[in-house]
């Protein structure tokens, strides 16, 4: 179809209702498609932008890059129920609705690895999150306070207080000065009503002691506890000690 510009430019041409009728469907018709395009590349641009906030602010060790639901492996009936209580957790999981989970459990059960995977489901979500070990997070704030630091501590805990979810891997292993154990509740109380994902091989006992009692019933303020039982993943196949 030629152009309305190429046939007014035709001398003695005239347009019948019907051809302007058509070129006003066409014109609209190009119009949705531009929109539509505009609005996928912002939906490009938003989940690149969350996927950015995730891997540039996560530490997550090499072992649990790919970690996801699909690849995790219920041995028994707690780790399959640990599962679902994860996976129902991502699937439901609504920015104005603060709940939290705390998965307990001995090494290499999988906490982080479930941990991990409800964060990337989230991110598919459109949600930003952030996984980062408690010693590490510690370190990383430690390290604003050096002048060639890129960040101040005060943008730092901006980053870790925006997220809709973050997990705290491994509370508990971080050494329990009055420092640590202060910064580590001015981050969870400075994201009060927002989600966070507690990861420990404490049990509760051993936590409230860690982390002292005020700041123990704190963690566990509209938080879900899920005890995971069962064998170190990365000793499968092999007795308990070894054999
Ligand atoms: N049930 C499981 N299915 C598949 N892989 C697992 C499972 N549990 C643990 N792993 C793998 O074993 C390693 C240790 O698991 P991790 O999640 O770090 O354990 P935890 O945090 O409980 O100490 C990781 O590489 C993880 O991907
Ligand atoms: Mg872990």
């Amino acid at each position: 179809m030629k152009s309305l510009k190429e046939i007014l430019k035709t001398p003695n041409t005239s347009i019948s209702g019907e051809q302007l009728e058509a070129f006003k469907r066409q014109r609209e018709a190009e119009e949705r498609e531009m929109l539509q395009q505009i609005m996928r590349e912002n939906l490009a641009a938003r989940q690149t932008n969350l996927e950015r906030i995730f891997d540039e602010n996560s530490l997550i060790p090499l072992a649990l890059r790919n970690a996801t639901f699909e690849n995790y492996e219920s041995a028994n009936i707690h780790l399959r129920r640990a599962k679902e209580m994860a996976y129902g957790y991502a699937e439901t999981f609504k920015a104005d609705e603060s709940k939290n989970l705390l998965l307990t459990g001995d090494y290499g059960v999988g906490k982080s690895h479930l941990a991990v995977s409800v964060l990337k489901r989230l991110i598919k979500r459109d949600f930003t999150g952030i996984f980062i070990t408690v010693p590490e997070l510690l370190t990383k704030i430690r390290s604003t306070y050096n002048k060639e630091s890129n960040h101040t501590e005060l943008q730092l805990l901006e980053i870790i207080k925006g997220v809709d979810c973050l997990v705290l891997d491994d509370i508990g292993t971080e050494n329990g000065s009055d420092w640590a154990v202060s910064k580590l509740f001015e981050v969870v109380d400075g994201r009060l009503g927002k989600h966070t994902i507690y990861t420990t091989n404490l049990d509760s006992k051993a936590t409230e002691k860690k982390i002292g009692e005020r700041n123990f019933s704190r963690l566990m303020f509209d938080t879900v506890p899920v005890v995971m039982t069962g064998e170190d993943y990365r000793r499968r196949g092999f007795g308990r000690d070894g054999q």
